[in-house]
């Protein structure tokens, strides 16, 4: 997508379409109180295009409510389109990152190709906030999942402008469009990975991917196999892969930045099962086709990491991504097994379904190993998390308050919903196995606390997040701003922490 940014006046921008915020301005509360749409320009000819519709009371300008003009007077694009932001005083950059998102997605259907976005002019939206959440809304919005189908109408839109008239730092505007380009553009990298099918992307490929990506943004990068798996004794992470014909991978990503030589070494770490049958505890077949987006976790580490190598923060990155194939067969691992973790620690297999886990387990004892003194970790680790949250909010736990702390603050820079859960011994109790040290699954209640437990044991005393993503990876429902399919959630808000370390 050919993006730029333009200082001209709005109204004299040629383009096929040009969307223009607006939002609910009425501040009276009570049945009198109409709603007072807003376009938010400063253009008096953009004003004037838009009164038309605005005035007629049949607009109220409600979150990605729209409404389009075909050859508006007085002005120069083709099309004005009017997003809706809902209520001025609540409106945030979130909103508008999903407006704009709105706006591609009205586009992409009518053949529209050319899109021009206004930067709102209010307070609070302008400026460089505003216009990073303007870009990344327009390629998230930009994303299909139709990949496969022999007949796609490739409807990508071609070129965006941020129409940025009349604001006075030019600087930071132009670096916040292309730092927001560069996140929407991640994000999108991780989406097209979950959407891959088993068969088109094995632990083998996920490696090739993740090399390639490392060769193009300039990242250090390692991909083992089984060999190294058995010479590192992760005989969790093992385990999980015997019984697939499809080697494992474990995929190591270093971003070094020149004359960091001391601080944090943040450790990424992702579950990457490119497909999850539920092994000798096999899933029922309902849905089952949903597991080849167990490797998101993986994927939003390949995005974050992405994005990390682009964006150049001063701080240490390495990420440790686990992937293999989980399926049954004359050589997988059964219920009973007992097997030895990197760290020492023996785990009785209870369930091969809990296999998130294990590959974790070894994942995160290596990136502690490999120097990371700060963890964070994402998988689509339970459905218990769906059942606590629902597909609205992703779990987050963790077992320090202040890498925590940070990770809040980077949830208000993403606009990503984590809810934290519990931790702690009671968990722990759950998990306590007869004939080793703990087992893999700890009983009905309560299982994404007891997942966390588990892998709590292998982070130990490091200060680690973890963040379950198995209700929100994927989007069940298209939404104005963004198709249904894989969601990439996670990459904004791990990118926001890893940038807070700086
Ligand atoms: N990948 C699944 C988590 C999952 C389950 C995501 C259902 C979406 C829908 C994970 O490997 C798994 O199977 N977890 C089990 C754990 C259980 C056996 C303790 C689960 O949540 O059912
Ligand atoms: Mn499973
Ligand atoms: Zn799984």
């Amino acid at each position: 997508m050919r993006t730029e940014l333009s200082f001209a006046p709005t109204a004299a921008i040629a383009t096929e379409m040009l969307a223009v915020f607006a939002a609910d301005t009425q501040t009276a509360k009570g049945s009198d109180a109409k709603p007072q749409p807003t376009p938010l320009t400063t253009d008096p000819k953009i004003q004037a295009a838009a009164a038309t519709v605005l005035g007629t009371g049949e607009y109220k300008a409600g979150a990605n409510e729209t409404v389009l003009l075909h050859a508006p007077a007085g002005i120069a694009a083709k099309r004005l389109l009017i997003v809706g932001l809902g209520k001025l005083a609540k409106a945030t950059a979130h909103a508008v990152r999903d407006g704009a998102g709105t706006a591609v997605r009205f586009a992409k259907p009518r053949g529209i190709r050319e899109v021009a976005v206004v930067l709102p002019s209010s307070e609070g939206l302008r400026g460089a906030a505003g216009a990073r959440a303007v870009a990344e809304g327009v390629f998230l919005g930009d994303f299909d999942p139709d990949t496969y189908r022999t007949d796609r109408k490739d409807q990508s839109i071609q070129s965006f402008t941020l129409s940025v008239a009349g604001e006075a730092d030019r600087q930071a505007l132009v670096s916040a469009l292309a730092e927001g380009a560069v996140i929407g553009e991640s994000q999108n990298f991780t989406r097209s990975l979950v959407n891959e099918p088993g068969n088109k992307l094995t632990p083998t490929i996920l490696g090739q991917r993740a090399a390639e990506m490392a060769e193009e943004v300039g990242l250090k990068w390692e991909v083992h196999s089984t060999d190294k798996l058995h010479e590192l004794k992760m005989g969790a992470f093992w385990s999980v892969s015997q019984g697939s014909a499809e080697p494992p991978a474990l995929i190591v990503l270093r971003y070094e930045p020149e004359g960091v030589k001391d601080g944090p070494v943040l450790g990424l770490v992702g579950k990457g099962i490119t497909f999850d049958t539920g092994g000798i505890s096999i899933k029922p077949a309902d849905s089952m086709e949903r597991m080849k987006y167990d490797m998101a976790g993986a994927a939003a580490m390949m995005g974050a990491m992405r994005a990390i190598a682009l964006l150049q923060p001063k701080v240490r990155v390495i990420a440790v991504l686990c992937a293999a194939e989980n399926m049954p067969s004359g050589t997988a691992q059964k219920p009973g097994d007992v097997q030895t973790a990197m760290s020492g620690k023996t785990i009785e297999i209870i369930n091969t379904d809990a296999e998130g886990r294990l590959v974790l387990a070894d994942g995160l004892t290596y990136a502690r190993q490999l120097g990371a003194t700060h963890l964070i970790d994402a998988a689509t680790l339970t459905g218990a998390i769906s059942v606590a949250l629902g597909k609205i909010m992703a779990g987050a736990f963790s077992n320090d308050d202040a890498a925590y702390g940070r990770f809040e603050s980077a949830l208000a820079v993403s606009g990503e919903k984590f809810w934290r859960l519990p931790l702690g011994d009671a968990y722990a109790d759950l998990i306590k196995s007869d004939i080793g040290d703990i087992k893999n699954t700890g009983g009905r209640w309560g299982g994404a606390s007891i997942a966390a437990e588990f892998l709590h044991v292998f982070a130990e005393d490091t200060p680690w997040i973890h963040l379950d993503i198995a209700g929100t990876a994927w989007v069940e429902e298209s939404r104005p701003y963004i198709a249904k399919g894989p969601s990439g959630i996670g990459v904004r808000s791990i990118l926001a922490w890893v940038r807070s370390y700086e």
